[in-house]
């Protein structure tokens, strides 16, 4: 059966607007993973946001700069040469049927939240998973995280599920939403994806 106005895929934020200002933001390189990683710890440390029990090494930190460099993207948000935030997407599934999908995230500076510093990082990481092919964006965001959900769905995303009691830290369970953006618009629907540059 043709798809329909009814199972159309779901419309595109507004990320896409032209002449968005994006400075202050650049592309990582692995000598920024202690920056990212000040940046990171406390989401570690205090909260269920991270997934994550340990802070990253500076190691592993730079590795992951440089494995999502080379098929997504990592960004830093910097302020006067500091970097206050950064945003990344890397692989959703490892599935041959998947590679069109990628997970993003993002982490500001807790005391630099509210700046539009976000929006930044997110409308050139957007344009960029867009630029290399990539269909759809998905977030996972522990709740409650209004913040987040809040934030992304500026962007367009839509819910997409809840994973219950999916995430065990700081002593208890908690939910993970997902949320989804297409990344193409709504006319990929019947076209054959192209490759990933
Ligand atoms: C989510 C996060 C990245 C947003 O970054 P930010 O730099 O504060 O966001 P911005 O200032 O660019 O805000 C962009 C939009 O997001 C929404 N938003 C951001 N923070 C919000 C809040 N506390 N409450 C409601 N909406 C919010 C608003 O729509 C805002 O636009 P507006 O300021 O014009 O109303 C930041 O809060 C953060 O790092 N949180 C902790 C880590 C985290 O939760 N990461 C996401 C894990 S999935």
């Amino acid at each position: 059966m043709r798809c329909t106005r009814i199972c159309s895929p779901i419309s595109v934020g507004d990320w896409h607007t032209a002449g968005m200002d994006v400075s202050g933001v650049r592309q990582a390189s692995a000598q920024d993973a202690a920056a990212c990683i000040a940046i990171y710890r406390p989401y570690v440390e205090n909260t269920a946001i991270s997934w994550e029990l340990e802070v990253p090494s500076v190691e592993e930190m730079a590795a992951r700069i440089t494995a999502a460099r080379t098929t997504h993207e990592w960004l830093i948000l910097e302020d006067d040469g500091q970097a206050i935030g950064f945003a990344y997407g890397h692989t959703l599934y490892r599935l041959p049927t998947y590679q069109w999908s990628a997970e993003t995230g993002i982490y500001v500076d807790p005391d630099r939240h509210r700046e539009g510093g976000g929006r930044k990082l997110y409308t050139r990481l957007l344009q960029r998973l867009t630029e290399r092919g990539y269909r759809r964006a998905f977030a996972g965001i522990t709740q409650p995280n209004e913040a987040s959900n809040e934030f992304h769905r500026s962007f367009g995303f839509v819910n997409a599920g809840l994973y219950r009691r999916v995430e065990w830290k700081l002593d208890r369970w908690h939910d993970v939403a997902w949320l989804q953006l297409d990344l193409s618009g709504a006319d990929d629907a019947e076209k054959a994806p192209g490759l990933i540059s």
